[in-house]
């Protein structure tokens, strides 16, 4: 069974329920009072809840279908952190560019290049499921190439409250250090 993001988001916020469609603006300004004062814990649960761990790896855990995320405190600001989450297609990360797909009647596809040699054209088009494939006929494709939309689905902030957010971002930034002076 395949998970959407949805549901993965959804398993992991039991309790929870969606908080609003948060604007970049917004958010970006609570954050820019500072992040002094946050909560580790909850910081890490919401890395978790937010089906993050799914693809990222951030210290010693987590998947490998999108960049290491434990040095991001030295690469970016709680606004461009936010940016990037919040509209991952806005600046795709090159090594991680998935592979559009044409084929020949009218159905598309997205995803990893895994094989792609003799008469197929085999790819991962589920990151939540990294053994997913879904194997093509060369002959049935019409075009492929890089794709415009990133693997990382939006809206991952939708079910966090404002708090719960700025304690996700302290916790990012603060590279998985439960000492760092983000925290009380
Ligand atoms: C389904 C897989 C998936 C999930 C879930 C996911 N990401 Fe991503 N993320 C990716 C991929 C793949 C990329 C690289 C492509 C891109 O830049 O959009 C990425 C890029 C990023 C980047 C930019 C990193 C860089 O080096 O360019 C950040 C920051 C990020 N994700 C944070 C998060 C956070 C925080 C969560 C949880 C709320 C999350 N992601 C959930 C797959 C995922």
């Amino acid at each position: 069974i395949v998970k959407s993001p949805a549901d993965v988001m959804a398993e992991a916020m039991v309790g929870s329920t969606f908080v609003k469609n948060w604007e970049l603006e917004e958010l970006s300004n609570a954050a820019s009072s500072g992040l002094e004062g946050r909560n580790f814990k909850v910081g890490r649960r919401m890395f978790a809840a937010g089906g993050c761990y799914a693809c990222h790896r951030f210290g010693n855990q987590g998947g490998m279908n999108g960049p290491d995320l434990t040095g991001s405190g030295g690469r970016y600001s709680p606004h461009d952190l936010l940016e990037q989450i919040m509209y991952p297609s806005k600046e795709i990360n090159e090594q991680f560019v998935p592979t559009f797909v044409t084929l020949k009647n009218g159905k598309t596809l997205s995803g990893v290049v895994v094989n792609l040699g003799g008469n197929r054209v085999v790819l991962n088009t589920d990151l939540y499921d990294p053994n997913q494939r879904t194997s093509v006929q060369t002959n049935e494709v019409q075009s492929m190439g890089p794709s415009t939309v990133s693997p990382m689905p939006p809206g991952l902030l939708n079910m966090m409250k404002e708090e719960e957010v700025m304690d996700l971002l302290a916790y990012i930034l603060s590279g998985d250090d439960p000492q760092h002076k983000f925290f009380k």
